[in-house]
Protein backbone atom coordinates (compact mmCIF):
# COMPACT_ATOMS: atom_id res chain seq x y z
CA UNK A 1 0.00 0.00 0.00
CA UNK A 2 1.33 3.63 -0.61
CA UNK A 3 2.26 5.68 2.26
CA UNK A 4 -0.21 8.49 3.61
CA UNK A 5 2.51 11.11 2.49
CA UNK A 6 2.69 9.04 -1.10
CA UNK A 7 -0.86 8.92 -1.41
CA UNK A 8 -1.35 12.71 -0.84
CA UNK A 9 0.66 13.75 -3.03
CA UNK A 10 -1.06 11.46 -5.52
CA UNK A 11 -4.04 12.32 -4.90
CA UNK A 12 -3.56 16.33 -5.20
CA UNK A 13 -2.04 16.38 -8.16
CA UNK A 14 -5.16 14.88 -10.11
CA UNK A 15 -7.44 16.89 -7.94
CA UNK A 16 -5.15 20.51 -8.62
CA UNK A 17 -5.45 19.43 -11.93
CA UNK A 18 -9.47 19.00 -12.61
CA UNK A 19 -10.63 21.83 -14.69
CA UNK A 20 -13.34 24.10 -13.04
CA UNK A 21 -16.31 23.41 -14.73
CA UNK A 22 -16.14 19.79 -13.39
CA UNK A 23 -14.99 21.05 -9.82
CA UNK A 24 -18.30 23.42 -10.19
CA UNK A 25 -20.34 20.99 -11.45
CA UNK A 26 -19.44 18.05 -8.94
CA UNK A 27 -20.20 20.27 -6.36
CA UNK A 28 -23.40 21.12 -6.86
CA UNK A 29 -24.49 17.58 -7.04
CA UNK A 30 -22.63 16.31 -4.23
CA UNK A 31 -24.39 19.66 -2.22
CA UNK A 32 -27.95 18.94 -3.38
CA UNK A 33 -27.09 15.23 -2.03
CA UNK A 34 -26.32 16.90 1.05
CA UNK A 35 -29.50 19.43 1.19
CA UNK A 36 -31.67 16.27 1.09
CA UNK A 37 -30.43 14.24 3.84
CA UNK A 38 -32.48 15.11 7.08
CA UNK A 39 -29.32 15.24 9.07
CA UNK A 40 -28.46 18.63 7.26
CA UNK A 41 -32.41 19.69 7.09
CA UNK A 42 -32.35 18.46 10.83
CA UNK A 43 -29.07 20.47 11.99
CA UNK A 44 -29.17 24.25 13.43
CA UNK A 45 -25.48 24.21 13.84
CA UNK A 46 -22.83 23.04 10.71
CA UNK A 47 -19.13 23.39 11.10
CA UNK A 48 -18.23 23.62 7.49
CA UNK A 49 -14.82 24.38 5.66
CA UNK A 50 -14.26 26.51 2.94
CA UNK A 51 -13.33 25.35 0.11
CA UNK A 52 -9.21 25.92 -1.67
CA UNK A 53 -7.91 24.20 -4.31
CA UNK A 54 -10.56 22.52 -6.32
CA UNK A 55 -11.89 21.14 -2.96
CA UNK A 56 -15.98 20.63 -3.07
CA UNK A 57 -17.08 23.60 -3.10
CA UNK A 58 -18.70 24.84 -0.03
CA UNK A 59 -19.64 28.29 -0.57
CA UNK A 60 -22.72 28.49 -2.11
CA UNK A 61 -24.12 26.24 0.82
CA UNK A 62 -22.70 28.51 3.34
CA UNK A 63 -24.63 31.10 1.81
CA UNK A 64 -27.76 29.51 1.88
CA UNK A 65 -27.15 28.09 5.24
CA UNK A 66 -27.09 32.12 6.44
CA UNK A 67 -29.90 32.97 4.50
CA UNK A 68 -32.08 29.67 6.67
CA UNK A 69 -30.38 31.24 10.06
CA UNK A 70 -28.94 28.29 10.70
CA UNK A 71 -25.57 28.40 12.94
CA UNK A 72 -22.42 28.66 10.20
CA UNK A 73 -19.16 28.03 11.88
CA UNK A 74 -16.44 28.17 9.81
CA UNK A 75 -12.56 26.66 10.94
CA UNK A 76 -9.54 29.39 12.09
CA UNK A 77 -6.29 27.43 11.49
CA UNK A 78 -4.31 28.11 14.31
CA UNK A 79 -1.04 26.73 13.11
CA UNK A 80 1.50 27.54 16.41
CA UNK A 81 -1.03 25.04 18.72
CA UNK A 82 -1.75 23.03 15.74
CA UNK A 83 -6.15 23.01 16.34
CA UNK A 84 -8.52 24.56 14.32
CA UNK A 85 -10.62 27.16 16.37
CA UNK A 86 -14.41 27.31 15.04
CA UNK A 87 -15.88 30.62 14.45
CA UNK A 88 -19.31 31.59 13.74
CA UNK A 89 -19.93 33.78 10.72
CA UNK A 90 -22.89 35.91 9.75
CA UNK A 91 -21.79 37.68 6.49
CA UNK A 92 -19.77 35.36 4.15
CA UNK A 93 -18.27 38.54 2.53
CA UNK A 94 -17.67 40.83 5.51
CA UNK A 95 -16.15 38.18 7.74
CA UNK A 96 -13.62 35.90 6.41
CA UNK A 97 -10.49 36.91 4.86
CA UNK A 98 -7.59 35.00 2.91
CA UNK A 99 -5.13 34.19 5.18
CA UNK A 100 -1.11 33.46 3.93
CA UNK A 101 -1.73 30.05 2.03
CA UNK A 102 -4.29 31.03 0.00
CA UNK A 103 -7.47 30.15 1.77
CA UNK A 104 -10.23 32.11 3.32
CA UNK A 105 -10.84 31.89 7.17
CA UNK A 106 -12.70 33.98 9.72
CA UNK A 107 -11.02 37.97 9.92
CA UNK A 108 -8.66 38.07 13.41
CA UNK A 109 -11.07 40.49 14.78
CA UNK A 110 -13.87 37.74 14.71
CA UNK A 111 -12.41 35.00 16.37
CA UNK A 112 -14.38 33.50 18.76
CA UNK A 113 -14.69 29.77 19.57
CA UNK A 114 -17.38 27.96 19.31
CA UNK A 115 -17.68 25.01 21.65
CA UNK A 116 -17.38 21.31 19.58
CA UNK A 117 -20.07 20.11 21.51
CA UNK A 118 -22.62 22.50 19.99
CA UNK A 119 -22.29 21.12 16.47
CA UNK A 120 -25.13 18.78 15.16
CA UNK A 121 -23.38 18.34 11.83
CA UNK A 122 -19.77 18.56 10.61
CA UNK A 123 -19.06 18.43 6.74
CA UNK A 124 -15.16 17.40 5.98
CA UNK A 125 -12.97 17.77 3.98
CA UNK A 126 -10.08 15.29 2.94
CA UNK A 127 -7.36 14.48 0.80
CA UNK A 128 -8.28 10.68 0.23
CA UNK A 129 -10.85 8.48 1.54
CA UNK A 130 -11.92 4.67 1.44
CA UNK A 131 -15.02 2.62 1.30
CA UNK A 132 -14.66 1.65 5.00
CA UNK A 133 -15.10 5.43 5.48
CA UNK A 134 -11.21 6.11 6.87
CA UNK A 135 -9.98 9.82 5.79
CA UNK A 136 -6.52 11.28 5.20
CA UNK A 137 -6.42 14.78 5.12
CA UNK A 138 -3.25 17.39 4.89
CA UNK A 139 -1.49 15.41 7.45
CA UNK A 140 -1.72 17.67 10.67
CA UNK A 141 -4.22 15.87 12.53
CA UNK A 142 -6.38 19.02 12.43
CA UNK A 143 -9.63 17.84 11.65
CA UNK A 144 -8.82 13.99 13.94
CA UNK A 145 -8.43 16.11 16.82
CA UNK A 146 -11.82 17.99 16.00
CA UNK A 147 -14.02 14.97 15.02
CA UNK A 148 -12.94 13.17 18.29
CA UNK A 149 -14.61 15.74 20.56
CA UNK A 150 -18.04 16.24 18.84
CA UNK A 151 -21.44 14.88 20.21
CA UNK A 152 -22.06 11.60 19.82
CA UNK A 153 -25.07 12.24 17.30
CA UNK A 154 -22.92 15.05 15.20
CA UNK A 155 -22.87 13.61 12.28
CA UNK A 156 -19.19 13.84 9.91
CA UNK A 157 -20.53 14.22 6.35
CA UNK A 158 -17.39 13.84 3.94
CA UNK A 159 -17.62 15.96 0.67
CA UNK A 160 -15.37 14.65 -2.46
CA UNK A 161 -14.85 14.31 -5.85
CA UNK A 162 -15.23 10.56 -6.77
CA UNK A 163 -11.78 9.77 -7.44
CA UNK A 164 -10.98 10.50 -4.21
CA UNK A 165 -12.51 7.59 -2.57
CA UNK A 166 -10.47 4.32 -3.06
CA UNK A 167 -10.61 0.91 -2.10
CA UNK A 168 -8.06 1.31 0.90
CA UNK A 169 -6.25 3.84 2.25
CA UNK A 170 -3.68 3.50 5.73
CA UNK A 171 -5.52 4.33 8.62
CA UNK A 172 -3.67 4.75 12.02
CA UNK A 173 -5.22 3.96 15.75
CA UNK A 174 -6.16 8.04 15.60
CA UNK A 175 -7.96 8.34 12.48
CA UNK A 176 -11.44 9.34 13.00
CA UNK A 177 -13.57 7.56 10.43
CA UNK A 178 -16.73 9.60 8.77
CA UNK A 179 -19.91 8.66 9.04
CA UNK A 180 -20.79 9.13 5.29
CA UNK A 181 -18.82 10.38 1.93
CA UNK A 182 -20.80 12.00 -0.44
CA UNK A 183 -19.57 11.88 -4.08
CA UNK A 184 -21.20 13.42 -7.51
CA UNK A 185 -21.52 9.07 -8.35
CA UNK A 186 -21.67 7.78 -5.07
CA UNK A 187 -23.14 7.67 -1.19
CA UNK A 188 -20.72 5.86 1.17
CA UNK A 189 -22.03 4.81 4.25
CA UNK A 190 -22.03 1.84 6.48
N1 LIG B 1 -6.64 13.34 18.51
C1 LIG B 1 -5.35 13.64 18.35
N2 LIG B 1 -4.65 14.15 19.38
C2 LIG B 1 -3.34 14.44 19.20
N3 LIG B 1 -2.66 14.29 18.07
C3 LIG B 1 -3.30 13.81 17.02
C4 LIG B 1 -4.68 13.46 17.10
N4 LIG B 1 -5.06 13.02 15.89
C5 LIG B 1 -3.97 13.10 15.10
N5 LIG B 1 -2.91 13.56 15.77
C6 LIG B 1 -1.55 13.73 15.24
O1 LIG B 1 -1.57 14.44 14.01
C7 LIG B 1 -0.56 13.92 13.13
C8 LIG B 1 -1.08 13.85 11.72
O2 LIG B 1 -2.18 12.93 11.64
P1 LIG B 1 -2.66 12.35 10.24
O3 LIG B 1 -1.50 11.88 9.42
O4 LIG B 1 -3.76 11.37 10.50
O5 LIG B 1 -3.25 13.69 9.57
P2 LIG B 1 -4.48 13.89 8.62
O6 LIG B 1 -5.67 13.16 9.11
O7 LIG B 1 -4.04 13.58 7.23
O8 LIG B 1 -4.65 15.46 8.74
P3 LIG B 1 -5.89 16.47 8.96
O9 LIG B 1 -6.81 15.87 9.98
O10 LIG B 1 -5.22 17.74 9.42
O11 LIG B 1 -6.54 16.68 7.65
C9 LIG B 1 -0.19 12.54 13.65
O12 LIG B 1 1.19 12.53 13.92
C10 LIG B 1 -0.99 12.36 14.91
O13 LIG B 1 -0.22 11.89 15.97
MG1 LIG C 1 -5.74 11.42 10.09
Amino acid sequence: METKKELRKRILSIRNNLDKEEVSLNSKIIMDKLRNLNEYSNAETVFIYMDFNNEVITRDLIEEMLKEKKHVIVPYTDTINVKLIPTEIFDINQDLGKCSFGYYEPKKDIIKQVETEKFDLIVVPGVAFDRSLNRLGFGKGYYDRILSLRRNDCKAIAVAHDFQVLNEIPAEEHDVKMDMIITEKNIYTN
